[in-house]
């Protein structure tokens, strides 16, 4: 049984954190017994799901007459309430309409406990993949835009670049009007501290990572962008990140699995990128926001991060600002060298400055000076 948390316990060694919170300007401070009533003390009923990080309870907060989703997030490691209390307040700095508001935060025991907003419609994955109503092109580009504002305000806009490091569509959140809200921001770096330096690869999900990052560990703008890519193509071809390919002519073997991004680049070198589209969209689509938004999917999904674009160049193009890029008709296969002190470089980013890993002044973590990218055409 958790201990319930008095107010002291927050406030004694951070005095800041009491001034925010009395002017309301930093993230709200819950003591565990609010949050265990809210859930009716965590219990089945109330779960959303469970994720890498941890458990999603729906909730009730009577004081604030809100309904909210709150995530325990088990810390495992003996992570300080100082250093986690300056990571939240980051994170609820952030503001943005296609970000999920975080409502506050309770640490307690060896648990870490996030209060959202609740997002009603639920997230992106159980609307694309439910095999329920079908959502229509003008919902779904317009989710593609929205994600787009959120991490070009994560990556460009706020006064940090902030990674987020693990896009996916169970992390994109839809409210009331399935506008999208991306979710799990800046998580990442919360449990980064107790976990080492090589977070990425724990932190992130197969099939929306770098493929570079995987044998680096290494998280960057590009990453993100990268990520950002298959969940376009996710979107448009109303696929998982793993095709299913049967084998031509050859019944009785096994099918292929391919990545999605492979498998649109060959619609796209056939000139016919079109026919990649989602079917269950019957045709029901804007045929230039369709090959936009297919288009700028490939040229995230770069598998050279050199020549990815930046979010504002891949949102320009979504927004049908800028014309499309001219990416290769074979999908280019790139291969890279590890630099000799990689793990060196890493662990000593991950160790200075509290684990400035997801959050750098430049956006970008590693130097691409530590790197050999050679393209494959
Ligand atoms: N703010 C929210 N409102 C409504 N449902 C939510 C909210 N946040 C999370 N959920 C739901 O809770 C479930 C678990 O979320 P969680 O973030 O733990 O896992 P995940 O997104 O699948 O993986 P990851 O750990 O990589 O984020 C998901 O099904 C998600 O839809
Ligand atoms: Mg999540």
């Amino acid at each position: 049984m958790e201990r319930e948390l008095e107010e002291g316990d927050f406030f004694d060694d951070e005095p800041e954190m009491q001034d925010d919170f009395e002017k309301g300007t930093g993230p709200k401070l819950f003591r565990y017994g609010e949050l265990a009533i809210a859930t009716d003390d965590f219990s089945d009923d109330h779960k959303l799901g469970e994720g890498g990080f941890g458990s999603v309870y729906r909730g009730f907060l009577k004081e604030m007459n809100l309904d909210v989703a709150i995530k325990k997030v088990s810390k495992g490691s003996k992570q300080g309430r100082k250093e986690y209390a300056s990571e939240v307040s980051i994170i609820s700095r952030l503001r943005h309409r296609n970000l999920v508001q975080l409502i506050g935060w309770c640490h307690g025991g060896g648990e870490l406990l996030l209060v959202y907003e609740l997002m009603p419609n639920g997230s992106l994955d159980t609307h694309l993949y439910s095999g329920a109503a079908v959502l229509p092109w003008p919902l779904r580009h317009e989710i593609v835009l929205g994600l787009g504002s959120a991490l070009l305000y994560l990556h460009q806009d706020w006064e940090q670049c902030v990674l987020h490091r693990d896009i996916k569509p169970n992390n994109v959140m839809l409210d009331a009007s399935f506008h999208a809200k991306l979710g799990d921001f800046g998580l990442a770096r919360l449990v980064d501290h107790g976990r080492g330096s090589h977070t990425t690869v724990l932190a992130s999900t197969k099939g929306y990572m770098d493929p570079e990052c995987m044998t680096t560990g290494r998280a960057s703008a590009e990453s993100d962008v990268y990520s950002f890519g298959v969940v376009l193509l996710e979107i448009a071809c109303g696929r998982r990140p793993m095709v299913t390919v049967a084998r031509r002519g050859e019944e009785d073997r096994e099918d292929d699995v391919i990545h999605i991004v492979q498998w649109v680049w060959e619609f796209y070198g056939r000139g016919a990128i079109l026919d990649a589209a989602d079917a269950r969209l019957e045709g029901e689509f804007d045929a230039r926001e369709m090959e936009a938004v297919m288009v700028v999917g490939l040229w995230c999904a770069h598998p050279d991060r050199s020549l990815r674009p930046s979010i504002r160049q891949a949102v320009n193009v979504l927004r049908l600002e800028t014309p499309l890029p001219s990416l290769p008709a074979r999908m280019p296969v790139a291969t890279y060298m590890p630099p000799p002190d990689a793990f060196y470089y890493t662990s000593s980013v991950a160790t200075t400055g509290g684990g400035s890993s997801t959050i750098t002044g430049t956006g970008t973590t590693v130097s691409s000076t530590t790197e050999t990218s050679i393209l494959l055409k």
